[in-house]
């Protein structure tokens, strides 16, 4: 089945959230150093641009989970597929995340990172689909809510595209091609 892309939100939409959230982390932050930890692949457009605009010292590393337990919705139990190269402990990390779902995978996830003692542990996505919410997660930043549509572009893919896309759109699937 062929598919198009419908613009949401805008490049110039997403920059300018982007530099939104950026200005609240810096203030929220002042005096102290930021640890970002991205959360591969769908987070690392927004979380390299986020970076950017923060005007507190910024470490970055990554980290790659994948939910396992079969079917399409995710189980939350997440497995590591890349650890992180840095340890957490006494940091002031930063979780950030393309979009939560479920919220299974990013419960699990912060239970993980906990254990290993960061000094402050907070979440940041650039969408937000509060709608599909299976398990309560305490998200300080977020984007956009968005409806329970499947969306794609800076970073997020359908079946891996569109992960290029400069700004976030819904996929629409054709009839008859
Ligand atoms: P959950 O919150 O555990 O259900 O899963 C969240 C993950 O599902 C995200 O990190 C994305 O990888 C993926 N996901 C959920 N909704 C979408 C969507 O609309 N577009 C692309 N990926 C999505
Ligand atoms: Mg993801």
């Amino acid at each position: 089945m062929a598919e198009h892309v419908k613009v949401m939100m805008t490049e110039e939409e997403v920059t300018n959230k982007i530099k939104e959230i950026g200005i609240l982390i810096s203030k929220d932050y002042e005096g102290k150093d930021v640890h970002i930890i991205c959360i591969l692949k769908g987070a690392s457009f927004f979380a390299c641009e986020l970076a950017k605009r923060i005007k507190v010292p910024v470490t970055i590393d990554f980290m790659s989970v994948s939910s396992y337990g079969g079917g399409t919705e995710s189980s939350g139990h997440v497995k590591i597929v890349k650890d992180l190269d840095m340890p957490i402990e006494d940091k002031n990390v930063i979780v950030v995340e393309d979009i939560i779902d479920s919220g299974r995978t990013l419960s699990h996830l912060l239970e993980l990172l906990k254990a290993r003692h960061p000094k402050s542990l907070e979440l940041c996505t650039l969408l937000d689909k509060p709608t599909r919410r299976v398990v309560d997660v305490d998200v300080k930043y977020i984007g956009f809510q968005v409806p329970d549509l499947f969306v794609v572009g800076y970073g997020l893919d359908y079946d891996q595209k569109y992960r290029n896309l400069p700004y976030i759109g819904v996929v629409e699937f054709d009839e008859d091609k």
